[in-house]
């Protein structure tokens, strides 16, 4: 048995998965309700890194209750993690201060200076983006802003390579992780030289590098005995949550697409082109097989504020209800939500919209006809519409999705979002039985080389549902425009380039 464990924004995940059987034996999740995003300042977001730990080992605990004695068969862990995280230890290995987390946009100057410093052109050609607000620029916002805080940091850390560092004791990362914090000088095959000189960062910050399949260090003693597994299982796999999606829904070659709907939202298509949007509204990183012969690029599309929006009409509308009575409410509201719109994008800088920070809009409230069902149905299209907006983003930058795969996990459980979705991207979605932990729990096989490679593992995650754009698809074409002009006066207020 392997064991996964998925670090997201919201929750931390676990799975323990069957390899003789490829059954899922356990999951759990904890805290009880999503884990708060602090945000002390506007467009600040962050999480302490110590309540992942805490939260990793409640779900731990709770899996291997859920088992019993047998935990005592699991023989390897692999970590998935939400991704361009900036985690900073000092010289004792304790963290200092809070994460700042992905969805943080405090570091966008910085990220524009550090671009004009290091051009356009070496921009796209070896990092393949802009340093953007990702982890790189986070570090040099701290280097800026908290010079005393700087002083003090011994290495920096991606989420998933701060809970693989707390299991054990070793600090290490991936070329995957590099790349997703702009570290990666895709020609060069090895850290950004130039990104370092031109920042001021020493390499010495940066964790040594292992591979996402392999020994990644091993379990320590006393973390053993505390969370009742066995003592040096290795640590033998590790990626951040969209390509360990994709990896876990069989997409690992050119022209495939896996989507998620989770705190974020992602449409993330793999090539093996170099594919970099001078716009930089989509990202490209090493997928979990790219090798410098062999190049595997995921080609990322973000939405961050997805499944955020959903759990903050919970808290704020629904009064705590049950996400499927939302969804059972908010299909009983007609298609178009009787004219309400919601544009989504409430979560810090967006990607698609160039970095800005646009809040999120509701359109069209009406006090006589409007209430929490339609706002809940309107959170759903304003949502699928954002994706399909995405689409056309990546469509503009030359890939082309026509059929996605899911895991069943999240807002992919909804069945009014997901046939929304298909029906205004007109994409067909292909369902699997996967999620971020299982996607991490066979990582950790291939790890140790239970599986002969890694198409073999990632085919062990059944089909479940296929999701066909359905008749309602043209009425939802109306509905997309009459929200994407919206979207479209939006953008030309802020001067944000527009597709058409
Ligand atoms: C992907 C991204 C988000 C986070 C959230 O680039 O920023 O999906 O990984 O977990």
């Amino acid at each position: 048995m392997t064991m996964g464990i998925d670090i997201g924004s919201s929750f931390v995940k676990v799975a323990i998965y069957d390899l003789e059987t490829g059954e899922c034996r356990a999951n759990s999740q904890a805290p009880e309700s999503e884990m708060p995003i602090i945000s002390i300042k506007p467009g600040w977001a962050e999480q302490s890194p110590e309540m992942w730990w805490t939260n990793t080992k409640d779900a731990i605990g709770q899996a291997i209750n859920k088992i019993g004695t047998s935990a005592t068969a699991i023989g390897a862990i692999g970590i998935t993690y939400q991704m361009h995280g900036l985690v900073c230890i000092d010289k004792n290995g304790n963290a200092l201060g809070n994460s700042i987390i992905w969805c943080d946009s405090r570091a966008v100057e910085t990220g524009n200076q550090l671009a004009r410093q290091l051009g356009k052109e070496y921009c796209h050609e070896h990092l393949l983006n802009f340093p953007g607000n990702f982890t790189a620029s986070k570090l040099q916002w701290v280097m800026d802003h908290e010079p005393e805080l700087f002083e003090k940091i011994h290495h920096v850390m991606l989420p998933g390579d701060y809970i693989g560092y707390r299991l054990t004791g070793e600090i290490n990362t991936t070329i995957g992780g590099l790349s997703e914090g702009i570290f990666w000088d895709f020609q060069e095959d090895r850290v950004s030289e130039k990104l370092l000189r031109a920042s001021g960062i020493s390499e010495e910050l940066l964790p040594n590098i292992v591979p996402t399949f392999g020994e990644q260090g091993r379990l320590m003693p006393a973390i053993a005995s505390e969370l009742g597994l066995t003592s040096g299982i290795p640590i033998s796999y590790r990626a951040g949550d969209q390509p360990n999606n994709a990896f876990s829904l069989n997409v690992l070659n050119p022209g495939e697409v896996a989507a998620t709907a989770g705190t974020s939202g992602v449409v993330y298509g793999v090539t093996d082109r170099l594919i970099s949007d001078p716009l930089s509204r989509i990202n490209t990183f090493a997928h979990v097989n790219h090798t410098q012969k062999t190049p595997r690029y995921g080609v990322l599309l973000c939405i961050n504020g997805t499944g955020i929006l959903n759990a903050w009409l919970r808290k704020n509308v629904a009064n705590g209800a049950d996400y499927s009575r939302m969804n059972e409410d908010a299909a009983k509201t007609p298609a178009g939500s009787e004219g309400l719109m919601i544009l989504p994008f409430g979560n810090g800088a967006e990607r698609m919209l160039q970095n800005r920070e646009t809040g999120c809009q509701i359109i069209g409230l009406n006090f006589n006809r409007h209430g929490q069902a339609h706002l809940y149905r309107a959170g759903l299209e304003g949502l699928a519409f954002a994706f399909r907006y995405g689409i056309e983003v990546m469509k503009d930058a030359g890939l082309n999705p026509v059929a996605i795969r899911a895991g069943n996990a999240n807002m992919f459980l909804s069945p009014l979002f997901r046939q929304t979705l298909a029906d205004v991207c007109n994409v067909t979605i292909d369902i699997y039985s996967a999620n971020g932990s299982i996607g991490a729990a066979l990582g950790a096989a291939v790890g140790t080389g239970f599986y002969a490679g890694i198409r073999e593992a990632s085919t062990k995650i059944k089909k479940v549902m296929v999701i066909e754009a359905s008749s309602q698809r043209e009425l939802m074409e109306e509905y997309y425009w009459r929200w994407k002009n919206h979207l479209i006066s939006m953008l030309a207020e802020m001067e944000i380039t527009i597709i058409n």
